[in-house]
């Protein structure tokens, strides 16, 4: 990766050492998130390269009990939350998952499982629909087999996803189909829309890597050109002709071919909140990338307490704290100034506007990133590995 330059006029933005303003603090009024991400676990049978974890995974030693779970998941429907998303990593390697899915289902929670699939078979699938599973999304890493192992860095895992998703159908759940797409696969995209139908399922997701983590290590082997890009949206804008009534499909587009960033989270800390296998509560998947920031633990405090009132969650809510081309921009209350994480992994100051902005000075850093994206070889991740750059 190129490293951000730190010759730049940084122009107005805020170091990220600085203190914001108690005003920034205060939380007038804020309301509830819809959505609780639950990162129940690092661990991971597949080693997929684009992977949105930390580079630093949590150990299984570390990871939140039964019990702090479900006390959680309580707290998150009082405050309002509506749907639950229980992720990881990959959240089937948690023994207590069916019980863990119950204590949501009786909070009151919309239940979605993300999970990869690999280590779901029919019972296991049964025993989390009679709990109260009320929706499952698989990831798929291609189309072709051979290639989708390879991606994701593991043996026969496509077979197994396929044999979990008739599973999934065969219990009544509802199935999203979720597809990560990038250079090595993208030439599959009406393929991979192909089996979203055959395996029955109602909504896909197709979204282009994001560049943190794990991904961003693999970004020149990672990014689309523009062509692809051109030809995905084509493909997708059929599609969604074509099987309109049958299939939903979502589109997010690679900020990396982009003239304005995208909403990411919608806005920081404004409809969901994650919680990280060690009971961090981040507003984001990828904020622990950030430095200089004391992300509350919900071991100790109520998920209200930090929705409403930490210092993590408000650092960057609404546009008081917009600074550069972005303070004052007609676009702040659509884009809020793009994402925080990316800002900080391009630029080392998450308080800068993100990058994939046309506006920003960093802008160029995009552009020379696709140029120097040519490679094929994958850093899979490893748990206590760093990737080498
Ligand atoms: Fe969005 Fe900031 Fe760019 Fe305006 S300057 S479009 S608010 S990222
Ligand atoms: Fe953290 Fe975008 S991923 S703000």
């Amino acid at each position: 990766m190129t490293p951000p330059s730190t010759q730049d006029p940084l122009a107005l933005s805020l170091p990220e050492s600085a203190t914001p303003a108690p005003a920034l603090r205060a939380a007038a009024s804020v309301p509830p998130p819809l959505g609780l991400l639950a990162e129940l676990t690092h661990r991971c049978p597949l080693r997929c390269p684009y992977c949105s974890n930390p580079i630093e995974l949590a150990r299984q030693a570390a990871e939140l009990d039964t019990a702090t779970w479900l006390r959680v998941f309580r707290e998150a429907a009082d405050l309002g939350v509506l749907q639950l998303h229980l992720s990881g990593g990959e959240p089937t390697l948690r023994r207590d998952l069916p019980d863990l899915v119950r204590g949501a289902a009786e909070a009151g929670l919309y239940t979605n499982l993300i999970t990869s699939a690999v280590t779901l078979d029919a019972a296991r699938v049964n025993a989390l629909a009679e709990a109260g599973l009320d929706h499952v999304q698989i990831s798929f890493q291609d189309a072709d087999p051979a290639s989708a192992d390879r991606i994701g860095g593991y043996a026969g895992g496509h077979a197994k996803k396929l044999t979990a998703a008739a599973a999934i159908r065969a219990a009544g759940l509802p199935l999203t189909l979720n597809a990560v797409v990038h250079r090595q696969n993208l030439e599959r995209l009406p393929e991979m829309i192909d089996l979203a139908v055959a395996l029955g399922a109602r909504r896909m997701e197709v979204a282009h890597v994001q560049y943190y983590g794990w991904a961003l290590a693999n970004r020149d082997a990672l990014l689309p050109t523009r062509a692809q890009l051109d030809a995905a949206t084509a493909t997708i804008d059929s599609a969604r002709t074509c099987l309109k009534g049958r299939l939903t499909i979502d589109y997010v587009v690679p900020d990396y071919h982009a003239a304005r960033p995208k909403a990411c989270m919608g806005g920081w800390a404004s409809s969901v909140m994650v919680v990280a296998p060690t009971g961090r509560a981040l507003p984001c998947h990828a904020a622990e990338s950030l430095p200089n920031f004391d992300f509350p633990d919900v071991r100790t405090h109520s998920l209200a307490a930090i929705w409403n009132h930490s210092e993590a969650f408000n650092r960057y809510r609404g546009t008081a704290w917009m600074t550069g081309p972005c303070a004052g921009c007609p676009n702040a209350e659509i884009d809020w100034g793009g994402c925080r994480c990316q800002a900080h992994a391009l630029t080392a100051n998450a308080s800068n506007t993100d990058p994939a902005c046309a506006l920003s000075p960093h802008h160029a850093l995009l552009a020379t990133a696709l140029e120097h994206a040519t490679t094929t070889h994958f850093t899979y991740r490893e748990p206590g590995r760093p990737p080498a750059r």
